[in-house]
């Protein structure tokens, strides 16, 4: 701010200096041309005065001299205006109130071929003049001798001062109205940054806030969780044990019914797999080290896409698995690793209508395995994305949704130090999930 009123003031004092240069300029002349308008006069007077008396012009009276001054005297009239005669050769300047004033610097300029010469203002008295710059014009008048007559006419700057005090005043005025400016822009910025910064701070320390709420939120929720998970697996733990006891019985009496112990056996084997993941649950909620075995990725895909595959049927969405031949083995707990998949390929279930398809890709990148599941679905906003697998976060709450199914499985890829990530689709419709695991 500072530097913008020193470069106003500096611009304002320039234009006064070279405005000031110009009057000093326009004066010189104007003094110029009145000297030689007296030295016309002078000379036309001198001639027929040397016509009635041809002396030596060096014995010419004073008197005499004035009186060829005479048109000149009419100008002193006018105002602060002196005019004055040297005699050729001699140094001094006679006035027309018989003052000789010995001026060096009117005599050099005489002497020279000046037009006209400035008078610092601490000169001027010895003119007689106020204590001001002033500006004498010069001529020269041929004589009958080697020298010239010299006449000379000086006044005082007195339009300069005025116009300097003009200046002045206009100087002031400037950084008078500078200063405002730039100072009241200047604190408008100032006060518009501090509250613009205000803001910003208000805005940062609300968004902490909020983040934090809700990461305490989702802690809470997770705890809450874990415990009710705790709890229902083993609640389930001993009807499970029940439901077991029983088949088996049934199954040891049962002899000649083949279809029927098969599908005994079917329930022992589903029960078998509600226990693992049951046990998995349970060691994921106690945040247990995973037991990661090596798998076929293959594998994992399939019985996913088994388990689902009713469910794709009834919705008559097509289930299209694209698994590369050779991948490495996948370092997983088959059964929640599967369970994963399932959650994942349930809502690309849901999310597509009657005639869609879904899409389950397997292949590896990177020394990971990569199970991505793509729909031809309704597409899921950025928002929802953001918040899909918070615990019990939900859209689906008319259709029955829990809002747990993305939770879980993220839980289970976490569990084994993978990533899930679930996106609207870049290359059309629909919602592409990602599961990556290790290998
Ligand atoms: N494939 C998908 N297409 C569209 N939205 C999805 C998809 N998968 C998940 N979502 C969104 O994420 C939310 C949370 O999913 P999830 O945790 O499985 O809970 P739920 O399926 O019980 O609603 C869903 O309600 C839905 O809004
Ligand atoms: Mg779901």
């Amino acid at each position: 701010m500072l530097l913008s009123i020193a470069v106003i003031i500096a611009a304002a004092v320039w234009s006064a200096a070279s405005e000031q240069e110009d009057a000093l300029a326009d004066l010189s002349h104007e003094q110029a041309l009145l000297a030689t308008a007296v030295a016309i006069d002078f000379e036309a007077r001198l001639a027929s005065h040397h016509g009635a008396a041809a002396r030596d012009e060096s014995t010419i009276l004073d008197e005499v001299l004035l009186e060829l001054l005479a048109g000149a005297r009419r100008l002193e009239e006018q105002g602060e205006l002196l005019v004055m005669v040297a005699r050729p050769g001699q140094r001094g300047f006679l006035t027309t109130d018989r003052r000789v004033i010995p001026s060096a610097r009117i005599r050099s300029a005489l002497d020279g071929s000046d037009a006209s010469v400035v008078i610092p203002r601490e000169e001027a008295p010895s003119l007689g003049l106020p204590r001001r710059t002033a500006v004498a014009g010069v001529a020269r008048v041929a004589s009958r001798g080697p020298q010239p007559w010299g006449i000379v006419v000086v006044t005082s700057a007195e339009r300069l001062r005025d116009r300097q005090r003009q200046d002045t005043w206009r100087l002031g005025f400037t950084v008078v109205i500078a200063t405002a400016v730039v100072g009241g822009l200047g604190g408008i910025a100032r006060r518009r940054m501090r509250s613009a910064l205000d803001l910003e701070r208000a805005i940062a320390i609300s968004t902490v806030l909020r983040e934090r709420e809700a990461a305490l939120a989702k802690a809470d929720k997770m705890a809450t969780l874990a415990a009710l998970s705790t709890g229902i697996a083993h609640e389930l733990g001993t009807p499970l044990s029940v439901i077991v006891g029983r088949v088996e019985q049934v199954l040891g009496r049962m002899t000649e019914d083949e279809r029927s112990s098969s599908a005994l056996r079917i329930v022992l084997e589903q029960v078998e797999r509600i226990r693992r993941i049951v046990r998995g649950c349970l060691a994921l909620a106690r945040g247990d080290a995973p037991h990661l075995v090596p798998t076929p990725p293959e594998a994992v895909a399939r019985r996913a896409a088994d388990l689902v595959r009713h469910r794709f049927d009834k919705a008559e969405v097509e289930l299209v698995p694209r698994i590369d031949a050779d991948l490495a083995n996948v370092a997983c707990d088959p059964s929640l690793l599967e369970q994963a998949i399932v959650n994942v390929l349930l809502n690309a279930c849901h999310a597509t209508p009657a005639g869609g398809h879904v899409s389950l890709d397997v292949h590896a990148s990177d020394g990971r395995i990569f199970f991505v599941v793509d729909d031809d679905g309704v597409g899921i906003p950025d928002a929802v994305a953001e918040r899909a697998s918070e615990p019990f976060f939900s859209t689906k709450r008319e259709e029955g949704g829990t809002g747990l199914g993305l939770t879980i499985a993220r839980e289970i890829v976490k569990h084994h130090r993978g990533e899930l990530t679930v996106a609207r689709r870049t290359d059309g419709p629909g919602t592409r999930a990602v599961i990556a695991v290790g290998t």
